[in-house]
């Protein structure tokens, strides 16, 4: 992803080789080693988010194949088979039996995240795996080592750090204008009430703490069922916690499934030594760095035909980044480890509402699961 690029044409292209939907040919993008992948469970998030995101790669140059669709539903697979002229199968083995592939974006339900990704991961292919990595902390370890053992890339789809203002928010750490960082405030609202907030939706701000924070050493947390909206009997509808890092550092995260879940949608903020930056719903991003001069603020320029929603929503420089780690051209932005550790940060979070207490991290794996267990009644 450039740097300059905020989600719709890149200004170089744009303007200096007048290319303006950035779809001329790229001669080196082009060269690069063709990639193969299947997608296996192509419900909702397959279909509106990965499956756009390979065309418009596509349509760019990139040379990324979208060989197979597994889906155990003949329906839903051959409809998304159609879209992008894959191969359906209604089976994971038969697939792999029968395709030549490099790597699985895994999109089936939580509870089947481990047991997709080891069948591949055993079968050669790289594996990029939807959040939440697993069902449990077990099993995203049993992911993470298999992928270990096997030699083969295992990759948790955390898109909001290649999203356009977040990926510019680390930049803007990197190169030292938010000085050591020492605070970190997110927000994060999710009004769905079929969807468990911390598994489905508050995972992705938990995640971004950490990459922009570091570790967490300890958690604490409060939270309240007031309103009772969800379906699924979640223990709360909104809750609190108070984080601190293994750096000194501290970060609180607000979450709610009962107000609003769109406006805004998610919050962050990072507070370093006399300056600080906010990211306000994944669009806008804004460093204060002067006490009495203007603040400076980057945002995409919508309504806007040139706009590329596969891009901001981060989908397509993760699978970018997917297949160029593939293919030994980069490391991989996000790993199965960080998946885990955003896994252990939501347990955490359920342990501190429940239990009342201080969670230290890391947490004991057959312990955590057992009593996340009772907590959600699983
Ligand atoms: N990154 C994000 O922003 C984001 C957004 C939404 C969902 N997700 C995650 O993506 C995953 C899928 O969510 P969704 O909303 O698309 O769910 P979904 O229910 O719409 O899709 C899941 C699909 O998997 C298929 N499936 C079930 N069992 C299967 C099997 N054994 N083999 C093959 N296919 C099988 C189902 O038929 C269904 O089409 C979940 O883990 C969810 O947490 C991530």
């Amino acid at each position: 992803m450039k740097d300059c690029n905020f989600a719709h044409t890149p200004y170089e292209k744009m303007f200096d080789r007048a290319d303006v939907y950035g779809v001329a040919f790229d001669e080196e993008r082009q060269k690069k080693r063709p990639v193969r992948l299947c997608i296996i469970g192509t419900g909702g998030v397959a279909v509106s988010k990965h499956i756009p995101a390979i065309a418009r790669l596509r349509s760019i140059w990139e040379p990324v194949e979208l060989s197979a669709i597994c889906n155990r539903s003949e329906r839903f697979g051959k409809n998304a088979a159609s879209v992008c002229g894959a191969h359906w199968y209604s089976d994971v083995s038969e697939m792999l039996a029968h395709e030549q592939l490099d790597g699985a974006i895994i999109t089936s339900p939580d509870s089947l995240h481990a047991a997709h990704a080891v069948q591949c991961l055993e079968n050669g292919l790289h594996v990029l795996v939807e959040k939440p990595l697993a069902n449990s902390l077990a099993e995203g370890l049993s992911i993470c080592e298999t992928a270990r053992r096997t030699g083969r890339i295992c990759m948790t789809v955390s898109n909001k750090r290649f999203s356009p203002p977040y990926y510019r928010a680390k930049k803007l750490i990197e190169d030292g204008r938010i000085k050591d960082p020492s605070m970190f405030v997110t927000k994060f609202n999710l009004g769905y009430n079929y969807v468990n907030i911390l598994e489905g939706g508050t995972v992705h701000v938990l995640d971004l703490m950490r990459y922009f924070m570091g570790d967490v050493r300890s958690l604490s947390a409060a939270g309240v069922k007031k309103y009772d909206f969800n379906k699924t009997g979640y223990p709360f509808d909104s809750a609190v916690a108070l984080a601190e890092f293994e750096s000194g550092a501290v970060g609180t995260v607000y979450t709610s499934s009962t107000a609003l879940s769109l406006k805004p949608w998610e919050v962050v903020e990072i507070y370093g030594e006399k300056s600080w930056l906010k990211v306000d719903d994944q669009y806008s991003l804004t460093l204060y760095d002067d006490e009495t001069g203007p603040e400076k603020t980057w945002k995409p320029i919508v309504p806007n035909t040139l706009f590329f929603d596969e891009e901001f929503g981060g989908f397509m420089g993760l699978i970018e980044n997917f297949c160029n780690a593939i293919r030994g051209l980069e490391a991989p932005l996000v790993t199965g480890h960080d998946g885990y550790k955003a896994l252990e940060l939501v347990y955490a979070f359920h342990l501190a509402v429940a239990d009342g207490e201080k969670i230290s991290l890391p947490l004991e794996i057959e312990y955590a699961d057992r009593r996340i267990n009772q907590i959600l009644r699983k």
